[in-house]
């Protein structure tokens, strides 16, 4: 038997995933830490790394149960090393150096946002390549030019705030819960994303890259304004309706045309903004009206998970020597200044 476990602990959520040789989900747990940063608004560093500490062993028994194996049956560990908050990548890259250790199994470091392109392929093993996919984050928002499953190259990101970013501060303008985007989601159902005309950000521009901070802005000017303004109850839900329409305008505007000029077969969104279900219905639209193939990954797979993890470190494992038993947990992505070079997932 030749299972791979995955772990992730980049953020907010300790994931643990096994894997068969195949590549198949034998499990995937997940224990999310919502609720607890849920009261600051955001993620704290600090609490995000102790909660991991807490969970991160029974998750894994948990995992093993679920797949039902038991450590003898693992074959190689992929944890991610890089980006996310140092204190709590250290948490899942310290575990998993010291269980394959103790296994005398090889242990990978894998980038968390090839685990998230690796999840378009776990969603869809046939996906027709060449494609371009857009990662969508809190962290990051990124445009991934793949020509074929296991080679990328990030065409474009965001200059400033993150997608996901964008939902969450724009939700806490609102007066809405943490994390945003679920709740600006929720409640925009109901409202008009017509009724207030918010900038959308670059959308015309030549290059690929994204801006989120100016929408954010516009927000705060309209909700500024109009406090004074002593006419009707201000309609929360249009508004977010509308603030969703923006930043879902541009991630399938710039999505679309980039497939367009890349010539791209399909086009996919991963990362926790993917789950925004007017995102889906207007990127299918799209596709449908541009005659390419759209692959949107379930919700479990778009948010944070250890199977994407283990998915993007397998090859990694079956070519592995020896471990690096000094392999350390980096914040910084650096693809930023190397962005005009090819990658191939898990040789980075
Ligand atoms: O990928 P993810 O789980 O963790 C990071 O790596 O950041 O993404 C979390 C982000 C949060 O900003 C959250 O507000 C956003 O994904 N998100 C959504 C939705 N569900 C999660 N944004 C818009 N609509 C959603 N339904
Ligand atoms: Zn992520």
């Amino acid at each position: 038997m030749s299972m791979i476990l995955g772990i992730e602990t980049s953020c907010d959520e300790t994931a643990v995933a096994v894997l068969d040789g195949e590549g198949r989900i034998l499990s995937n747990e997940l224990n999310s830490q919502v609720e607890e940063h849920a009261p600051y608004g955001g993620v704290v560093p600090e609490l995000a790394s102790r909660r991991h500490m807490e969970s991160i062993e029974a998750l894994t028994q948990n995992a093993l149960d679920s797949a039902n194996i038991s450590f003898s049956h693992l074959k190689g560990i992929a944890v991610t090393n890089r980006p996310g908050l140092v204190g709590a990548l250290l948490v899942g890259v310290n575990f998993a150096k010291a269980l394959a250790y103790a296994l005398n199994i090889p242990c990978a470091p894998v980038n968390h946002l090839e685990g998230h392109i690796e999840s378009a392929w776990l969603a869809d093993p046939y996906l027709p390549t060449p494609a371009m996919l857009l990662i969508a984050s809190g962290g990051h928002t990124h445009l991934a030019w793949v020509p074929q499953r296991g080679a990328y190259q990030f065409i474009g990101w965001t200059l400033d705030d993150a997608a996901g970013e964008a939902f969450d501060k724009g939700a806490k303008m609102l007066g809405l819960s943490y994390p945003g985007g679920p709740a600006i989601d929720a409640l925009a159902k109901h409202g008009d994303p017509h009724f207030v005309a918010f900038p959308r950000p670059n959308i015309h521009s030549e290059s690929f890259h994204f801006s989120f901070s100016g929408l954010k802005t516009a927000l705060r000017y309209y909700l500024r304004d109009e406090q004074i303004k002593p006419r009707f109850p201000l309609s929360v839900a249009d508004v977010a309706a509308s603030y969703q329409e923006a930043i879902v305008d541009v991630l399938v505007e710039k999505l679309s045309r980039a497939a367009l000029q890349y010539k791209a077969r399909t086009i996919s969104i991963v990362g926790g903004v993917a789950a925004n279900s007017r995102l889906r219905l207007k990127l299918e639209n799209r596709a449908q009206d541009i005659g390419l193939s759209v692959i949107l990954p379930p919700h479990f797979l778009c948010t944070d998970n250890a199977a994407m993890i283990a998915a993007a470190g397998r090859k990694k494992i079956r070519c592995m020597k020896q471990s690096d038993w000094g392999m350390d947990a980096i914040s910084t992505l650096k693809v930023k200044n190397n962005s005009a070079a090819m990658s191939k997932i898990s040789y980075l």
